[in-house]
Parts: C-alpha cells; structure tokens; sequence
C-alpha cells in the first residue's frame, strides 16, 4: 500500500526542487559570470599596463568573460584565452623607394602608437592556470625580457608575442610548454616605424635552440628576425620536432646551412619554410629537395650564387618558390633542369627578381607560370 503523502507537502518539495535546479543553473551552467580570482588577477594585469587608446575599457564590472580579448569556456568559466593582439596596422610602403614619403608624412604612425599597449606583464596571469592562447603581438614593450613565468602557463597552446618590441635573451624556460603548437616571437618590427621611433626595435637574441627541441607538439615556429647567430645546429633542434610544419627563420643571421646533414626527419610534416635573408650561400644544398611536403619556400636574400639543384624538379607538392635578391647570374635557360620534374605541375608562384639572370623566358616556365 503506498503511504499518502499530504498535497501541501508534495507541492512543497516540488517548489524547493525547482529552487534548487534554479539556483544550480545559475552557478555552473549560465553561461555568465567568471572566477573571481580570475577577475582580480586580470585586474592586476591591467593595472601594469599602460593603455592610452583605451582598447581595456570594458574591462570593469563583474563578468570578465565579457571584457575585450578575453575568452572562457563556457562551461567552467576559466579564462582560456586572452587576444590583446593590436590590430591597429600601420600602413605600409609597396615599394621601398616609396618609404621616404611614409616617413615623411608619418601617416598613421602615431595611430598606430597610440593603440599599442605597453608597461609591464604583471605575473598575476599566472593565476589563469586554464589559459590555452596567449596573443600580445603588434604591441610595444620597450624591451623587456619575456617573462620567464610565461612557461608556467601549461595549458599554452598558442603563444604569439610577436612585433611586440621584447629584447634580450629568450628564455629557455619556453621549453617546458608542452602543449604548445603555435609559438610566434618574430621580431620584425614595421621598417618604417622604427625610423620615426627610434625606440621601438630591440635586440632579442637566442643563445641556444634545444629548448625548442622539447616542444613536441609544436607545428609553427616563426622566429624572424631574432639573432641566432650563435646557436650552432639550428637545423639539428630542427629535426627533433616530430609535428612541425611551419618554420620560419628570416633574417635570424643564421650565415650557413648544412650542405649534407646525415638525416632530415621532417620531411613529410613540414609544408612552409622561410630560410630568407640570412647569407646562406653560395650553395642551394639539394637535400632541400628531400623534404617531399614542401609547398613554399623562401631562399630570398641568401647570397646564393649556384644553380638551383636538380633535385629540386622533384619537389611535387611546391606551389611558391622565392629566390629574389640572389646573385644567380647568366641565362635563365640554365635552370631548364631544375625545374624538369612534377614542379612543373605544382609550381605557382616563382619569384627570381633582382638576380643577374638574362635571356628570353622559356616556355617551359611560361607554362608552368600561367
Ligand atoms: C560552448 O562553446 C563551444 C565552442 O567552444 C560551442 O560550440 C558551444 O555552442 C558553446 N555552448 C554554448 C551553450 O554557448
Ligand atoms: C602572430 O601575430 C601576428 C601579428 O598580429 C600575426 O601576423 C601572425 O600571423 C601571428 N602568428 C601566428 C602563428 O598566428
Ligand atoms: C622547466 O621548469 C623548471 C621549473 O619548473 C625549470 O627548473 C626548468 O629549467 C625548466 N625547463 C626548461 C627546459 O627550461
Ligand atoms: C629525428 O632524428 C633524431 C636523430 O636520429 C632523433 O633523435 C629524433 O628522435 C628524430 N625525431 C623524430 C620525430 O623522429
Ligand atoms: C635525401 O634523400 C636521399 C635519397 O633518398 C638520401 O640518400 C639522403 O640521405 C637524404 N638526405 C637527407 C639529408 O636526408
């Protein structure tokens, strides 16, 4: 026999459930709201930077899911992303004879000042222990060190501090992010910029590169513009990372490049490499034609002096090739050989300006061009 329960207290404990779901929802699932302690150590973050466009404004009030750049999952409400990229993008000259006029008007220059954020990265970022994506490029630090606290953040998945004007020595400390895939330091600062503002070019130099070699989930590396001169066997820290498939070392003043390395193991991951301006030659060495996925690849500005290797012909899947501002020199038939294989098919983009090259355009480069 079931016991009868009074109505009043059946409508009682079915108001008190209805209570609770409510209440519940509102803590865990509302999408709304974020962690305090998050909240405070964002808060702290803002107050060591210096910010004279305003871009932090809506950084006030209780939900910090809202303010500007930042990002929580949905769910637990962690801060999990934090985007200050400056997206001010000062103009720039198309042609170089043409960067005098942009100094001279400084057009856009202090705009672009303006909108960048500088000051101090206050370590309080560590307390947004959930944080997978990390964006403070195109703004202007003066030259600080990358904070070495950075490598605390675990979660990192993408790190980007690029154009941001940090110098001194990169810490080695990076190397414990693990879970990074993307980490972009390149240090290139827009030309002009640093002509109207002395200040704003600092050294960042990079002493060693095994570090990077502990980076296992690492897929693009831009570190342009940085000095490696003194690292020795980049292409050695190079080969130990087994996902990379983006790599970019322009103007790193690497001086050489293996002529025959005893083994290159990224050679089916690897799809975008960007070796320009750093004094490679005289020599194209053809072991760059052993990596099979290559689809752009940037010799520009390498004093390469030699024909392009054979080898290359074979490079099946390459759609860009860049060997402008090299002292390649006599008739432009002569790399008829170099360019037999499926290149022919694949190849889009070939760029050969500002070489001494002569002679009429080849068919067989015609047809592969248009
Ligand atoms: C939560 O975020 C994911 C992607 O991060 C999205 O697909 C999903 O729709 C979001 N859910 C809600 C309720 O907003
Ligand atoms: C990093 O930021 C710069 C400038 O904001 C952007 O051009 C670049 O593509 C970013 N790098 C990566 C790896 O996303
Ligand atoms: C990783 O971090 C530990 C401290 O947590 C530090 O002692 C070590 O040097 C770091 N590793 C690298 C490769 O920087
Ligand atoms: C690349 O080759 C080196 C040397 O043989 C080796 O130590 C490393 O583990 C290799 N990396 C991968 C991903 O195979
Ligand atoms: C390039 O490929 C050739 C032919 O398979 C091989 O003999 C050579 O050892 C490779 N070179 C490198 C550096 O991997």
């Amino acid at each position: 026999m079931v016991p009868s329960i009074p109505l009043q207290l059946l409508l009682w404990v079915g108001f008190l459930c209805i209570g609770t779901l409510k209440f519940s929802s509102c803590v865990v699932d509302a999408n709304t709201g974020c962690v305090e302690r998050e909240r405070q150590a964002l808060l702290k973050f803002k107050q060591g930077l210096k910010d004279p466009s305003n871009r932090l404004s809506s950084w006030a009030g209780e939900d910090c899911c809202r303010w500007a750049g930042v990002r929580c999952n949905n769910k637990t409400r962690h801060v999990i992303m934090l985007d200050l990229r400056n997206m001010y993008r000062p103009p720039t000259a198309s042609f170089p004879q043409d960067i005098f006029q942009v100094i001279v008007k400084n057009d856009g220059g202090d705009a672009y000042m303006r909108s960048c954020l500088s000051g101090e990265i206050n370590p309080s970022l560590l307390e947004l222990k959930y944080l997978n994506h990390l964006d403070l490029s195109m703004n202007r630090f003066g030259g600080i060190e990358i904070p070495k606290f950075i490598a605390s953040l675990e979660e990192l998945r993408y790190l980007n501090l690029s154009r941001s004007g940090f110098g001194g020595l990169v810490p080695h400390e990076l190397g414990n992010l693990s879970s990074l895939r993307y980490l972009d330091i390149n240090n290139d600062i827009y030309g002009f910029i640093n002509a109207i503002y002395p200040d704003t070019l600092f050294e960042l130099r990079v002493d060693s590169l095994h570090w990077i070699s502990l980076l296992s989930s690492l897929e693009h590396l831009d570190m342009g513009s940085l000095d490696l001169s003194t690292v020795g066997d980049w292409l050695h820290s190079a080969n130990m990372l087994p996902s990379i498939s983006s790599l970019r070392l322009s103007g790193c003043m690497l001086g050489r490049i293996p002529t025959s390395p005893p083994y290159v193991n990224f050679t089916s991951s690897l799809s975008l490499l960007d070796l320009s301006d750093n004094a490679l030659g005289p020599t194209i060495p053809a072991w760059l034609s052993n990596i099979s996925g290559l689809v752009h690849l940037d010799l520009g500005s390498d004093h390469f002096r030699d024909f392009v290797p054979r080898t290359f012909g074979n490079l099946c899947e390459l759609k860009g090739l860049y060997l402008s501002w090299n002292y390649f020199s006599g008739e432009i038939s002569m790399f008829e050989e170099s360019f037999s294989g499926c290149i022919r098919k694949s190849l889009e983009y070939l760029d050969l300006r500002d070489n001494g090259l002569s002679g009429y355009f080849p068919d067989w480069l015609g047809r592969t061009c248009c």
